[in-house]
């Protein structure tokens, strides 16, 4: 039996000039819609009081377990409306089944792909008048889950709250699309075999940040990750997977080792870049192939990857002491182009939707 979701509309909705003008230059995560959804698990009610509320704090005990031991998880993607107007969002089952991965690592209870789909259909619908027209803007749904319950024994709580948010977005990187600079983390790892790489889980991002930091005080937008046994194989960014595409025309990404996310960005890349003509190969790429392949040119273009940001041109990869970059490093690649422009048309509704990855709302 799916969820049943009641819906209380907020009151008070923020006003339309104000709703526009944030339409207007949405950025990333700044401004949420006026609702949210949440549900609440417990062991003997299962998922239940699912419904769509009007945007507000949640109050937390201070002993609420996820404030001590991070049994939280996410997800990202986004709605973008037609040039008839139409809503529509890409591949949120493939999100959805991504959460339920999520939640089985995390020990936390499984949302059902279908009610995980209703769940951000229902907030998209009430606060349809937040998806933005046009260019590259979209509505990015924040669905997460996490322990509230008030306990500090260290097991799966036995309180669970899943919420959604919504928040219009414009360009993750506030430069656009230009090339970006890449740190090579050296001191720190992102995940170890056995751990929690493939999930979507709150303390992931929590354990990159000090990496993050580092890449921006190097002068670099982003931090790349190598495997955490060998520090060997380049991984991907802390919230990116990244693609390599060399002077034959094919296209290389870091194969899943359990330790990257199974980003669905990639996954559609995979499918599009070869419907482009490219060869598209899934293996492990050493961190010398990348500093010897841009340096020499049998790396011509190398790109990241991700809901948020999309397809992002990289430039420069920089280490302790030394630096490479790709191309000119200021251009964006003639592949990273076509590949980008064919993702966001099929998003956008330009280009068919031969797989079946927009659903419609
Ligand atoms: N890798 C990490 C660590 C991420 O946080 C994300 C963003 O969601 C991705 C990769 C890309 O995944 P997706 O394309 O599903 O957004
Ligand atoms: C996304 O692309 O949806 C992400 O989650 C990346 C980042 C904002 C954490």
């Amino acid at each position: 039996m799916s969820l049943d979701i009641a819906v209380h509309a907020s009151t008070s909705p923020r006003p339309d000039e104000e709703r526009a003008s944030v339409l207007a230059a949405p950025g990333f995560g700044q401004t949420f819609t006026d609702h949210m959804v949440t549900a609440r698990w417990t062991p003997d009610g299962g998922w239940h009081e699912a419904q769509v509320r009007p945007y507000a704090p949640l109050q937390l005990d201070p002993a609420t377990a996820v404030l001590h031991y991070a049994q939280a998880i996410f997800e990202g993607f986004k709605a973008y409306r037609h040039a008839d107007g139409s809503v529509w969002t890409f591949r949120p089952e493939a999100n959805g089944e991504r959460f339920a991965r999520s939640a089985r690592r995390l020990a936390l209870p499984e949302l059902p792909v279908e009610d995980f789909v209703a769940a951000a259909d229902a907030l998209i619908r009430t606060d349809e008048a937040w998806v933005p027209e046009g260019g590259e803007k979209s509505l990015y749904l924040r669905p997460f889950m996490f322990a509230q319950e008030a306990f500090l024994g260290v097991r799966p709580a036995k309180d669970v709250l899943f919420c959604v948010i919504a928040s219009p977005a414009g360009a993750y990187f506030a430069r656009g699309v230009r090339p970006v600079s890449i740190w090579l983390s050296e001191d720190y790892t992102r995940a170890a075999p056995g751990g929690t790489g493939a999930a979507k889980c709150a303390g992931n991002y929590a354990a990159s940040l000090v990496a993050q930091q580092e890449a921006i005080e190097q002068g670099c937008d982003q931090v790349a990750f190598l495997d955490a046994v060998e520090r060997r194989w380049v991984e991907e960014l802390g919230g990116m997977n990244l693609y390599f595409v060399l002077d034959d025309d094919s296209i290389v990404t870091p194969e899943l080792t359990g330790t990257i996310l199974e980003g669905i960005t990639r996954a559609s890349i995979i499918q599009l870049a070869g419907e482009l003509g490219h060869k598209v190969e899934e293996r492990r790429v050493g961190i010398d192939e990348w500093r010897e392949g841009a340096a020499s040119g049998r790396i011509r273009e190398v790109f990241a990857c991700g809901t948020a940001a999309v397809v992002t041109p990289v430039g420069r990869l920089a280490w302790r002491g030394g630096e490479v970059t790709t191309g000119d490093g200021e251009t964006v690649g003639p592949v990273t182009s076509a590949v980008r422009q064919a993702l966001l048309d099929v998003q956008h509704g330009r280009r068919p939707d031969e797989h079946g990855w927009l659903h419609r709302v």
